[in-house]
């Protein structure tokens, strides 16, 4: 496929939430068994994802942002349904994953696939690019003949805009950028409906970072994909997320499409994180004032009681310190949910 070179930033398609969802997260927690701890004492659990609901419409492009540690790799494996929740569900298409027969669990997990955030320590050093993009077909005998898996294999090269030519090349005979490539080839092969993808591009230098994200904004358009990826830069959620939800010790404390979330943040917790990175349009550089977020996020295993951010944020005021807010639509939309008992306007 062209690689297109714009990077800047698309329309987002509208947030939609009518129909059966793709993806479905129905009060989903997960927690650790606590590390350390004295001999014979158990610490207290790590509370790594505490009561997510989330529902993603076909087609739709989900950004996931949060500080290190809030929970957003564990959400992603609940979702590939790769860990098994301490409560709540994860349904795909209306249908939870782990209640379903083994043989029909894996026909339908197929349908989510995951591109990992590593393409160096990910993909087997001693496999061919062709190997590693065939195995998971391979895995599934699908189809029966191998040469006909090869060819799906080259094809699969081909759309990430590798040249099948190199087929017999070695991972680490690719550059990064190359072998992250190789990694979404993998993982579209099979023509997954989902795809998940743990900061795919972080690990890669700045220069081919944009041409990543494009290739996967191309994808997902192509093949109608739903995709859900974690990324720590804003530039990369805003180029390619239609939607955001912003995580802050295991809850999403806000949700709603992309332009309202960059321009008119409703949690003081977005606000704070929207704040650390300068603004790319230099009109409004400067504008408003810069908020800093003081320390670290407390630790998932020991959360403030209350909402999770009182004890960071500005605005706190004593129903914040002893009551939780629960995830509620905005003033005047339908579609953006803020956990804020004093969001702003
Ligand atoms: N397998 C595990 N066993 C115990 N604790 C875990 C496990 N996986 C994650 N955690 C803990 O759960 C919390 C959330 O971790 P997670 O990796 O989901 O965060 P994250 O938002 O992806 O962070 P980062 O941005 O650094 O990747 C952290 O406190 C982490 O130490
Ligand atoms: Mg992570």
């Amino acid at each position: 496929m062209p690689e297109t070179t714009d990077s800047a930033a698309h329309a987002p398609k509208p947030v939609q939430h009518t129909g059966v969802p793709v993806l479905q997260a129905r009060n989903l927690v997960k927690h650790y068994p606590g590390r350390g701890g004295r001999i014979g004492h158990r610490s207290a659990a790590v509370r790594a994802v505490d009561g997510v609901d989330l529902a993603l419409a076909e087609r739709s492009t989900l950004g996931l942002v949060g500080e290190s540690g809030c929970g957003k790799s564990t959400l992603v494996r609940l979702l590939m349904a790769l860990e098994r929740p301490t409560a709540g569900e994860v349904l795909l298409d209306g249908e939870e994953l782990l209640a379903l027969p083994t043989t029909e669990r894996r026909r339908r997990r197929r349908g989510i696939q995951m591109v990992m955030q590593d393409p160096y320590g990910s993909l087997d050093p001693r496999m061919t690019a062709e190997q590693l993009v065939r195995e998971p077909l391979d895995i599934h005998r699908d189809p029966a003949d191998a040469r006909a898996r090869s060819r799906k294999a080259h094809e699969a090269m081909e759309l990430v805009g590798l040249d099948p030519a190199h087929a017999g090349r070695r991972a680490h005979q690719f550059s990064g950028g190359q072998r992250q490539r190789l990694g979404i080839a993998r993982a579209l092969v099979l023509r997954p409906r989902v795809l998940v993808c743990d900061e795919p591009v972080s690990a890669l230098d700045v220069s081919v970072q944009a041409q990543v994200v494009n290739l996967l904004r191309d994808l997902q358009r192509e093949f109608g994909l739903t995709l859900v990826f974690i990324a720590h830069d804003l530039a990369v959620v805003r180029q390619l997320a239609d939607e955001v939800a912003v995580m802050y010790l295991g809850r999403i404390v806000e949700h709603t499409d992309r332009d309202t979330l960059f321009e008119h943040p409703a949690h003081p917790y977005t606000r704070a994180l929207l704040s650390s990175v300068p603004d790319p349009d230099p009109r409004r550089r400067g504008r408003g004032s810069r908020l800093v977020l003081a320390g670290d996020p407390p630790s998932p295993s020991n959360p403030p009681g209350g909402c999770p951010f009182h004890t960071r944020c500005w605005k706190t005021r004593e129903t914040c310190r002893t009551e939780t807010p629960a995830p509620a639509p905005r003033t005047g939309t339908h579609d953006s949910l803020v956990a804020c008992h004093f969001p702003e306007a």
